[in-house]
């Protein structure tokens, strides 16, 4: 025989009925439009000692890698649930993996590309000498160390023997934890990008910049 709600128990099932429902409306809402709003920051390439954390080596793959290295990059990506087949294009657009190792899985990692770099609708200006960051994940067992700030600072120093100037990133500005590590490892807030996604497809610029990104 079937228990009967008590009244406790039918509350709390209106209650989580219309979390659900909550949760169905926001869904949607967010498909149909949504707003990003992205703090964009900088900083220079030093002239520096790589350092790298204790257990961990430094990574780096670019070009047309190794069957080993892609399937280390490969791992990587499926561990933090991105798509691998975001990894090949990657490659062929001349962008860079770069990550802390220990043992065999890559602990952190991130991304750095040379040019067509977008925050949303707004295309990024190139310069000789500036790279863009994107895309960085440390696992869930690994994070706290620091070793996003060091993987930033490691990547800041490490492309700027290759002759890049500068390095242009940005964080969405509810990411807090992302944005004070980013400061951390020496990067500064230059402005702020805001734009509206409809229906998953288009993309418009929402106000202007304080300073404007395409023309950095
Ligand atoms: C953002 C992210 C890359 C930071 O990685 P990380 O290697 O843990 O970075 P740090 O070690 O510098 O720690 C960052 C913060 O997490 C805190 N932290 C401590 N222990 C932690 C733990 N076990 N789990 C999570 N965060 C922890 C740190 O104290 C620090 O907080 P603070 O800024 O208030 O001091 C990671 O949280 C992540 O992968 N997030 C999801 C993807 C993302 O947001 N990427 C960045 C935007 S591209």
């Amino acid at each position: 025989m079937r228990p009967m709600a008590t009244g406790k128990a039918m509350a709390t099932g209106r209650a989580s009925a219309t979390d659900q429902a909550m949760r169905i409306v926001r869904g949607l809402q967010w498909r149909v439009a949504r707003r990003s709003r992205l703090l964009v920051v900088r900083c220079t390439c030093p002239d520096a000692d790589l350092v790298c954390p204790d257990g961990f080596r430094l990574v780096r793959v670019r070009g047309n890698p190794s069957a080993q290295d892609r399937a280390l990059v490969d791992a990587a990506m499926r561990a933090v649930g991105e798509s691998v087949d975001l990894v090949a294009p990657r490659f062929a657009h001349g962008d860079d993996f770069f990550g802390w190792q220990a043992g065999n899985e890559i602990a952190s990692f991130g991304w750095v590309m040379y040019r067509d770099r977008r925050f949303g609708p707004i295309r990024v200006a190139e310069a000789p000498g500036r790279a863009f960051t994107f895309n960085f994940h440390t696992l869930n067992a690994y994070r706290g160390r620091g070793l996003y700030q060091d993987l930033l600072h490691a990547i800041r120093v490490s492309i700027g023997r290759d002759g890049m100037k500068e390095i242009v990133g940005d964080v969405d500005i509810r990411n807090g934890t992302s944005s004070r590590a980013i400061q951390r490892a020496g990067f500064a807030p230059l402005t702020h990008v805001s734009y509206l996604t409809l229906l998953d497809r288009w993309e418009l610029p929402l106000g202007r910049p304080l300073l404007d990104p395409d023309r950095l």
